[in-house]
């Protein structure tokens, strides 16, 4: 854990104690601690102990400091966000996406990975409340470390007991671990619609965004990697580690992938690259008195073709965005292509498109298959990413 920011955040619950012995855990092992305490956690133990162990000052209010602002500069600077112990009145916050704390407010600025370990009577852990937001943070990509059997505070053997110190250390570590699994690779991810001009104000284009394509670049870059973002109109913005080229047309994409595709080590082709482009662009505005339909196309070249022929040790992903037959479609295009694995989506009626939710399916081979479930753009990426690594290792083995 050399030298990583390892927010705790502890909670009203009788195990806060607990997290003193991990706070010290995690220091011994190299973390850079900080430790945000709720008002309730202070009642059970004094922040003195967090601050002796860690060698930091312990933030327990919002309203300190607020020059810094101090939830957006603990948000940013945290490699994980481990929540120890988490109470049932915490977990629901998180769930809901309040923010009326600095620890709430933390969690709900933050990027980092989130760890959450539960620890409460049998009673309020079973109750469908708690397991609901227990679930909706699970989907939302938290590592939940489940809680154990044992002796509870009240006197009675009982779930709900905070897991035991080697058991968080081990989540904790294991998500950090994740987190850098891309150093060392070169990433080449081609994101949004492209636009091809019929006159000065019209063009060919479709409903692409580009959400999914910086979102795999801005997790590529969390877990270590260099990223050459290869960007078509839109009006979000990239992240801001990653080298990103802005282009409009199909042909400036593909020169601006031709040219970073020698140095990447993995390749993701997100971009929904017009197929066709106008023959004639026209430098005027075309008139409805013209006579002609202004309409005729060309073919545009084929990006991800021209990857897979030349890929010399490039991993290649592509994307599919079908609205029938998706399967057997996506499959045939990672034949003809020479893509390492393609990731398919079901775009009928908008599906897919902007920023709601998305369902991948990832296929290689003759027949490989992972469903990554539905999620939000973010979480497939980090399911992607996943996925991807555990191809090319299995690959390269
Ligand atoms: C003695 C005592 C022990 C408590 N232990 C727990 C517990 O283990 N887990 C839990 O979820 N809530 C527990 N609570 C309830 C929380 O302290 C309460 O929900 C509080 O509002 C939590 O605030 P916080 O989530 O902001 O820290 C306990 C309350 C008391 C008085």
């Amino acid at each position: 854990m050399n030298g990583r920011r390892v927010l705790l955040g502890v909670t009203g619950g009788i195990a806060a104690y607990k997290a003193a012995a991990l706070a010290s855990r995690l220091v011994q092992a190299g973390a850079i601690l900080d430790v945000v305490m709720t008002r309730d956690a202070r009642r059970f133990v004094g922040a003195a102990t967090f601050a002796a162990l860690s060698r930091r000052p312990v933030h327990t209010s919002l309203w300190e400091r607020t020059a810094e602002i101090p939830h957006i500069a603990l948000a940013r600077e945290s490699d994980v966000v481990a929540i120890v112990p988490a109470t049932a009145n915490t977990i629901a916050k998180f769930a809901l996406g309040l923010a009326d704390d600095l620890l709430s407010n933390v969690v709900l600025a933050t990027r980092a990975p989130l760890v959450i370990a539960p620890a409460m009577n049998t009673a309020m852990l079973e109750h469908a409340a708690t397991r609901a937001h227990l679930e909706t943070l699970r989907a939302r990509g938290a590592t939940i470390v489940e809680p154990g059997i044992g002796f509870l505070a009240e006197r009675e053997h009982g779930a709900g007991r905070l897991a035991d110190e080697d058991v968080l250390l081990a989540a904790i570590e294991g998500v950090l671990q994740r987190t850098r699994d891309l150093v060392g690779e070169r990433v080449l991810i081609t994101a949004g619609p492209t636009r091809e001009a019929l006159d000065p104000v019209r063009f060919l284009s479709n409903a692409a965004t580009g959400t999914q394509g910086i979102e795999l670049a801005r997790e590529a870059l969390a877990r270590g990697a260099a990223v050459d973002l290869v960007l078509g109109p839109t009006s979000l913005e990239p992240p801001a580690g990653a080298n990103t080229v802005r282009v409009a047309t199909a042909r400036e994409m593909d020169a601006a992938v031709r040219e970073r595709a020698r140095d990447a080590t993995i390749a993701i082709a997100t971009a929904a690259v017009a197929d066709w482009r106008p023959a004639t662009t026209h430098a005027h505005k075309v008139k409805k008195s013209d006579e002609a339909a202004p309409l005729e196309l060309e073919r545009n070249p084929d990006i991800l073709a021209g990857l897979g022929a030349a890929k010399d040790g490039l991993f290649l992903v592509g994307f599919a965005a079908e609205t029938e037959a998706f399967e057997v479609n996506a499959r045939a295009k990672l034949r003809r292509k020479q893509l390492d694995a393609i990731a398919v989506n079901d775009v009928g009626d908008q599906r897919g498109f902007g920023a709601g939710p998305n369902a991948l399916v990832l296929l290689w081979g003759a027949d490989g298959r992972k469903d990554l479930g539905r999620g939000s753009k973010r979480e497939l990426a980090a399911r992607l990413w996943d996925a991807i690594l555990e191809l090319k290792r299995a690959g390269s083995a």
